[in-house]
């Protein structure tokens, strides 16, 4: 185990089961950004903003980080989600982030993350488009460039589909992890209301480690 394991080990009071995804109930994503401040977490990214509502939170949390922030803010084929109000949400995410240390890139996530070296993230938080293929290409792409003992996280550890909208996030981040050999990975329980998103859907979290074969 890494000292960021310890760190969340000791600050959630987590028990990890080998076999089985350890949950992590008493968290928020605010709390969440609060850990990243604790464990001195200086540089990270979020894989899409939309408004901007969650990167505000990391901004806030953790003045001294630089945030990218990497939206696409567009349609593009195959993406069914939002299409009405892209624009809108690229205006008002660069208001709401514009007070902060943030840096907006408007790329598509696999496309940005080419300006990335490998390693040079303390933190990802992945929530862009949440199909298998764009997941699968996010959490391969993204996850190389955080450094052994960062974190790579996300939101909406769930599989389901309800007309247009497909959630795909837990089976590829099952696989994923088992692929790569990763473990622990922990679930996000969001047992705690954020003061921002309320009750919140799960999400996902493991820490980068030597030994994995990312
Ligand atoms: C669920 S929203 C993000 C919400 C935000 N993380 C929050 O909690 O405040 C998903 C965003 O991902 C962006 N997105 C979807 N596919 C993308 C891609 N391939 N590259 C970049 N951005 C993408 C969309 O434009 C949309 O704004």
């Amino acid at each position: 185990m890494n000292s960021t394991i310890d760190y969340l080990v000791k600050k959630f009071g987590l028990v990890i089961d080998p076999k089985h995804p350890t949950q992590i109930h008493n968290v928020n994503r605010t709390i969440m950004a609060q850990t990243l401040k604790e464990l001195g977490f200086k540089v990270g990214a979020e894989v899409g903003v939309a408004q901007g509502w969650h990167a505000e939170i990391l901004c806030r949390e953790n003045p001294q980080a630089l945030l990218y922030a990497v939206d696409i803010w567009a349609r593009y084929p195959g993406y069914k989600e939002y299409t009405d109000r892209i624009s809108e949400y690229y205006r008002q995410a660069k208001k709401r982030l514009a007070p902060y240390n943030c840096k907006l890139v408007k790329k598509f996530s696999s496309d940005a993350a080419k300006q990335f070296k490998d390693g040079s993230l303390d933190f990802v938080y992945i929530d862009g488009a949440h199909d298998f293929k764009n997941v699968a290409i996010d959490l391969c792409e993204w996850s190389k460039k955080v450094r052994v003992g960062g974190i790579v996280y996300g939101h909406d550890y769930q599989r389901w589909r309800r007309g247009r909208s497909v959630v795909d996030v837990k089976d590829v981040v099952q696989a994923f992890v088992y692929a790569h050999q990763i473990r622990p990975l922990f679930v996000i329980a969001n047992g705690i209301r954020d003061p921002k998103f309320g009750g919140d859907v799960p999400g996902w979290l493991f820490v980068r480690q030597e030994t994995d074969l990312i």
